[in-house]
C-alpha cells in the first residue's frame, strides 16, 4: 500500500527547491504527498536556522505534531515525524533531547539517503523499539548524483540549485555551518536538468545558490564555467524564456556576470543583491568584505549594463555595536541605490556565530525603531516603483489562477506579481494562458503587488 507524506518548508528558496528533491525521492520509494499532517504516514519538516524565530517555529510544529501522532499511535498506526534542513544540521541532537516525538533528523546534505534511513526507523518500530536516527554528515558523495528524476510539473517558473554552500563566513550567518563549504554543480548536470524542467512545463528557471554567483561549475573540457557563462548556455534551452538567479555577495558580483544582463535576453532585469549594512565599520566586522561605496559601483555598473534592473536587497539592523550614525549609513545607501523590493530583519544572534558573543549587542527596543524607519524607507521606494508602472506594458509570464473569481496570478520581467483581469470568455479557457508569457497593461501598482489587463486584443480564448 502506498504511503503518504506531507512535506513543510521553512527558510529561502534553496528550501523548497530541496522540499521538490526529497518529494521526488518519497515518490520514488513509494510515498505520495499529501497536503497536510493529518492521517500522513510520514511529515518531514524542511526547516530554517537563519533567525531565532525560525527554529522556534519548528519547536512550535512538532508541539502540534506529537497531538497527531498520539492520536494515529492510539489507534495502532505510526506517523514518522523528520526534521530535514538547517535546523537539523545546526541542532540535531538537542532537538532529539528536547523532542522526543522526532524519529529522524537529516541535514542538508543527506536527504538522498531518506529511504535507508526510514528503513532504519521503521525496522526498529517493528520491534517496538524507539528507532530514532540522526544523519547530518556533510557525505563526500555528492546528493545530486544519487537524485531521482523529477516526480512532479514543476510549473512555468522551476527553481534549479547549481551551487550550494558558503565559504563566506560573514560574522552573524549560520549558513556556512548548516550548508556546508562552497560546491558548484557541473555544467552539464545543470544544462540537462534545465532541459528536463522545460519539458515538464517550465518557461523561467531560477538558478539557486546559498552564493549563485560564485559559481564555477566543471566544464566537459575540464575547464570551469562562471556564472555569466552559465546563464548564456542555459539560455540556449529550447523552450526556457525567462532566467533568474538568487542570492548574489557583491563581491563575486564580476565582470562578466554583469554583461550576461546587457548580452542575454532571457536573463531578466531583476537582482537580489543583498548588503546588509551601509556603514564601512559595520561591513567590516561582518566581514562581509566590500564596503558601501564598492557597492554603489557594482549598482552604477549594473545599470549601466542594464538601465531598467530592478534592484532588491537584504539588511540586518541592529548588529553589536551599530551606532545611529553606522544606521544612518544604511539610510543613505538605501536612499542612494533605490530598490524596487527588499528583506530587512533585526539582528538575531546566532549560536556558535562570531558575532552572537560580541559584548555591544543593540537592545531590542533599539532594533525595533530602527527596523521600523528602515522599512518606512524600504516600502516608500517599493510604493514609488509600483506606482511607476502604472500604464506600461509588461510580458508577464502567467502562473496560476489567481485568488480572485476572473483573476490570473503571473510576474512582470521585475519580479513583482501581477494581478491580471480576463472577461468572462477569457476566464473561461484561462489554462490556455498558464506557462505563457503575455503583455499585460498595468493599471494599478499596490505595496506588494501590481493589476492590470491583457494587451492584446487580438488574442481570443480558443
Ligand atoms: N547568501 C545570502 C543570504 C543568506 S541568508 C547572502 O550572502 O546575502 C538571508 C538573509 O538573512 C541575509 O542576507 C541576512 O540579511 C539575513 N540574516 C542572516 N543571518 C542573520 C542574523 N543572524 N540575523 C538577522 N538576519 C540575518
Ligand atoms: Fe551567510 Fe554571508 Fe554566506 Fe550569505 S555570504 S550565506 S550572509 S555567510
Ligand atoms: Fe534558512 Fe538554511 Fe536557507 S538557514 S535561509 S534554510 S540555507
Amino acid at each position: 500500500m502506498s504511503k503518504s507524506v506531507f512535506i513543510k518548508t521553512y527558510g529561502c528558496q534553496m528550501n523548497v527547491y530541496d522540499s521538490q528533491r526529497i518529494g521526488d525521492v518519497l515518490a520514488a520509494d513509494g510515498y505520495t504527498a499529501v497536503d497536510g499532517p493529518d492521517g500522513a504516514d510520514l511529515v518531514v519538516l524542511n526547516t530554517c536556522h537563519i533567525r531565532e524565530k525560525a527554529a522556534e517555529k519548528v519547536y512550535s510544529e512538532v508541539g502540534r505534531l506529537k497531538a497527531l501522532k498520539d492520536a494515529r499511535h492510539a489507534e495502532g498506526r505510526t506517523m514518522i515525524i523528520a526534521i530535514a534542513g538547517c535546523v537539523g544540521q545546526a541542532e540535531g541532537p538537542e532537538m532529539m533531547r528536547r523532542a522526543p516525538a522526532i524519529d529522524l533528523v537529516l541535514g542538508p546534505q543527506t536527504y538522498h539517503r531518506l529511504p535507508a534511513l526510514l528503513a532504519r526507523v521503521e525496522a526498529a518500530h517493528a520491534e517496538g523499539k524507539p528507532g530514532r536516527v540522526l544523519d547530518t554528515d556533510f557525505p563526500a558523495d555528492d546528493k545530486f548524483d544519487h537524485l531521482p528524476g523529477e516526480a512532479t510539473a514543476p510549473g512555468p517558473s522551476a527553481f534549479l540549485t547549481v551551487q550550494e554552500g558558503c565559504d563566506k563566513f560573514c560574522t552573524f550567518c549560520v549558513v556556512p555551518y548548516t550548508r556546508g563549504a562552497e560546491m558548484s554543480r557541473p555544467v552539464a548536470a545543470v544544462l540537462a536538468e534545465a532541459g528536463r524542467l522545460a519539458g515538464l512545463g517550465a518557461r523561467e528557471i531560477t538558478l539557486l545558490g546559498q552564493n549563485v554567483n560564485a559559481y564555477h561549475g566543471a566544464r566537459a573540457d575540464g575547464g570551469s564555467a562562471d556564472l555569466g557563462e552559465l546563464i548564456h548556455r542555459v539560455a540556449e534551452i529550447d523552450g526556457i524564456e525567462r532566467i533568474r538567479y538568487t542570492t548574489s555577495h557583491p563581491r563575486d558580483m564580476t565582470a562578466s556576470l554583469i554583461a550576461a544582463h546587457r548580452d542575454v535576453p532571457q536573463l531578466m532585469p531583476y537582482l537580489h543583491l543583498p548588503v546588509q549594512a551601509g556603514s564601512d565599520r559595520i561591513l567590516k566586522a561582518m566581514n562581509r568584505s566590500h564596503g558601501a561605496d564598492d557597492y554603489r559601483r557594482i549598482v552604477d555598473d549594473l545599470r549601466a549594463a542594464r538601465p531598467d534592473i530592478a534592484l532588491s536587497g537584504d539588511f540586518i539592523v541592529g548588529f553589536p555595536g551599530e551606532t545611529e550614525a553606522d544606521f544612518e549609513a544604511t539610510l543613505a545607501l538605501v536612499r542612494d541605490v533605490t530598490y524596487a523590493q527588499a528583506y530587512s530583519f533585526k539582528y538575531s544572534p546566532r549560536p556558535g556565530t562570531p558575532a552572537s558573543v560580541l559584548a555591544d549587542q543593540v537592545d531590542e527596543a533599539e532594533k525595533s525603531r530602527r527596523l521600523a524607519a528602515l522599512q518606512a524607507l524600504l516600502d516608500s521606494q517599493q510604493q514609488a516603483f509600483n506606482d511607476a508602472t502604472v500604464g506600461r506594458r509588461f510580458d508577464v509570464l502567467i502562473e496560476r489562477p489567481g485568488r480572485r473569481p476572473g483573476q490570473i496570478l503571473g510576474r512582470s520581467p521585475y519580479n513583482q506579481a501581477v494581478h491580471v483581469t480576463l472577461d468572462d470568455q477569457t476566464m473561461s479557457s484561462y489554462h490556455a494562458l498558464i506557462g505563457t508569457v503575455f503583455p499585460v497593461t498595468i493599471e494599478a501598482g499596490g505595496p506588494n503587488s501590481l493589476s492590470g489587463r491583457i494587451a492584446a486584443p487580438q488574442w481570443t480564448a480558443a
